[in-house]
Parts: structure tokens; sequence; C-alpha cells
């Protein structure tokens, strides 16, 4: 994703202000910081953006996701629906909060399907946390509808996704939390951060104390400040934040050329008969930070990938053989490799507690193959990338 391809003097003033003041954390030291105050700017320049009424920085999105947690009050022996096509932040959180992951699928979307969220609901659910992986929605109205009516909590992992809507709202604020990353390689950087957001008061008072040591930031007097409960230190540091405040600032000059790259490649693509495209509940929300499609058969997709790698077109993920995105490399978790005991063996889920029936997500995801689109494609390097595409899908 593209933050990094559009750094420039931006992002260098706003650093060197925090330089000049020498003034490196986000709290406190109110004299010395010259008027600048990076987190607590980005904070309000991303909450207005997003139409939420509070945003909370952290120092990454993984933070940002055992914060929701935290902040929804997701502790020992809940079980927290996810899906199988995530990042392993989301099942590294909800395992480090006591509490266990149950799959469920996915649909055409990429992202958890209501029917099988429905399903996977027991009386020990206590949310779901859903990705809207690749840049796009979930049938996140209608998820949010089930949770509502299930009285299970909806958290939204919207890292992937900045910038991108459900009819005119973005994702993020459809369940009472959303989540953020602004690590390397997402829409906008940090180089790492994250960044939480939420409607509801009494979840930010939580997460803004979760995640400094449960500091009421009270006052000035940080000594002297009263703990309402325990935290941690996932503060992002106020270098971090300058890079975002610019960033930011540059996030509807990126989605417009993302979502004219798209396009392009797009409807070039479209008509060929071994090619069809995700799901996506509103066109127009998309943010275009990835172009998925599906192909006809597994056996096509991986060797579609390998030929689109081959002819010169990078950026071509199949996700299905990635051990980052996808359960079935992630034998590390499923077999709960950690240093101490987690609670799927603590509870007795016994030991193929994650060996559920994900042939839906399979099905789909084995045909998936997601491109990263750049910005920095010019006219001729689209056409050029558009001929190949066709030469090797048609
Ligand atoms: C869906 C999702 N959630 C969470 C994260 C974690 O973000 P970070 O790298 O900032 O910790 C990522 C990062 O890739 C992600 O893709």
């Amino acid at each position: 994703m593209p933050g990094f391809e559009i750094f420039g003097d931006e992002e260098r003033r706003e650093v060197q202000d925090v330089l000049d003041s020498g003034v490196l954390m986000r709290y406190g030291f109110d004299g010395a910081r010259n008027g600048h105050w990076k987190a607590a700017t980005l904070e309000k320049e991303l909450a207005e953006r997003l139409g939420s009424k509070y945003a909370h920085l952290c120092s990454s999105g993984t933070a940002a996701v055992a914060t929701a947690l935290a902040a929804c009050g997701v502790g020992a022996g809940d079980e927290v629906i996810v899906a199988p096509f995530t990042f392993v932040a989301d099942l590294e959180m909800i395992l480090m909060a006591g509490a266990v992951p149950v799959f469920a699928d996915i649909d055409e979307t990429l992202c958890l399907s209501p029917e099988s969220v429905s399903a996977a609901i027991t009386d020990k659910t206590k949310a779901v946390l859903l990705v809207h992986m690749c840049g796009a929605m979930a049938r996140v109205d209608e998820l949010a509808a089930l949770c509502d009516a299930r009285g299970v909590v909806l958290i939204e992992d919207a890292a992937q996704a900045l910038g991108a809507h459900f009819r005119g709202k973005a994702l993020g604020t459809f369940g009472k939390v959303g989540c953020f990353s602004f690590d390397y390689v997402k829409t906008i950087t940090c180089g790492e951060g994250g960044a939480i957001i939420t409607d509801d008061a009494g979840v930010y008072e939580i997460m803004q104390a979760y995640t400094d040591h449960g500091h009421d930031h009270v006052g000035s007097d940080r000594g002297a400040e009263n703990h309402p409960h325990i935290g941690t230190n996932f503060r992002i540091s106020e270098l971090n934040a300058a890079v975002g405040v610019a960033q930011l600032r540059k996030l509807d000059r990126m989605l417009e050329l993302q979502r004219a790259n798209k396009a392009y490649i797009k409807d070039g693509l479209t008509g060929l008969n071994r090619v069809s495209f995700r799901h996506l509940p509103d066109k127009d929300g998309d943010s275009a930070t990835f172009l998925s499609f599906f192909m006809p058969t597994e056996e096509e997709a991986r060797q579609g990938a390998k030929d689109l790698a081959v002819a010169g077109v990078d950026g071509c993920f199949y996700w299905y053989d990635n051990n980052w995105h996808y359960h079935r490399r992630w034998q590390h978790l499923k077999q709960l490799k950690a240093p101490g005991a987690l609670a799927p063996d603590k509870l007795g889920y016994g030991e193929n507690w994650a060996d559920g029936d994900l042939s839906e997500s399979d099905a789909i995801m084995g045909r998936t193959i997601c491109m990263l689109i750049k910005l920095s494609w010019d006219e001729p390097a689209l056409a050029a990338r558009l001929e190949k595409m066709k030469s090797v899908l048609a």
C-alpha cells in the first residue's frame, strides 16, 4: 500500500518541528514543545476524516487490536470470531487477551460472511473481529445488524482499508471500535503506528488509559495521575505521529490515484473468460489498494500468479499459499506454540481446537489473486501492465 511512495517535504517539515523542540513524547512537557502536539493533531484530524467522535493513536495496528479487545471487555475465556484470511496479529492479540479465536468462513467479499458468523456464535462469544481485507468492505451492514441482534460486540479491523467506506460511512465506524495500522506498508504510514476509533466516551477513556499503563491523563503531573485500571505501553511517539500528520493530509489524493489506476486495469480485464472479480458490496467505497480477482480453479490461480511474476507483473499475491495472511500455514498458531500456556489449552478446547471446516474459505482463496495498486504508475506503465496481464490471463 502506497504511503511510502509519496514521502516529501511535508513529512520532513512535521518531523523537523518535533526535532526542533526535542520533545519526542506525546504527553507532557507542555512548556518545551513549542505548541507542537503531533499525536493530538493527528487524532483530531483522523476523527474528523473518518466521522468518528474519538480517535486514539497507539504504537502499531497490532496494539490497536489489543487495545480494542481490552476496551470492549474481551478477557479470559471469551470467544472471539475471526476470519481465516486476515493477518496473524488478530489471532495473536485474541490469544494474548486470554481469549479463544473461533474461525468462521469468508465469502466472495474476502471477509467474514454473516451466515458463517451466525453459525459460529455460542454463549461464550464476546466479540466478532471483522477484518476488511485488501482495501475493501465486508457485508458490514449485515454483520453489524447481526451482532446487534445477538448481543455480540463488533470490532472492525480496518488496518488495510483506511479511506474505504460503505455507502458513505467510513469502515471502522460500524462497530463499537475500529482499528487502523500505519506501519510501513499501509495506505498512510507513520513508520510504525496505529489508531483506534470509537463513538463511545467510556470506551475511549479505557483506550487512552490502556495504551499508557492505565494513566487517566488528568492534570499535568504524570506522577500524580490515577490509574483506573492496568494497561501497557502502546504509546506512539511524536516523531511517528508527525509523519502521519503529513500523510493523512495526502490521503484523498492517494485514493483518487489508486481508484483511477485500479479502474484502468479492472476495465481492461473485464470480459476475460477466466477472470471474475471480488464482490464489493459498495463499489464506490473501495479504497482500491488492491485488485482482487478469481480464476476458475485453484490450479489456474496458482499458475496464473506464477506466470504474472514471470511476465514482469509485480505485486500479485496468491494468499492461499502465504504464511502470514491465510490459516493454512499457521501451524505455530494452531499448535499454540507460545512461551506459556494459552487459553484454548487451559480451557480444554483440545489440540484440534482450530481445525474446523473452512472449506468454503479454501474454495474461494484457492482461486484468488490480489494485485497491489501503485500510485506511481503512469499511462504507459498502466498500458504495458494491462497488456501483460491480458496475455497471461486470457
Ligand atoms: C488486517 C491487519 N490487522 C492488523 C495488522 C497489524 O498492523 P501493524 O503491522 O501496524 O502491527 C495488519 C498488518 O499488516 C493487518 O494487515
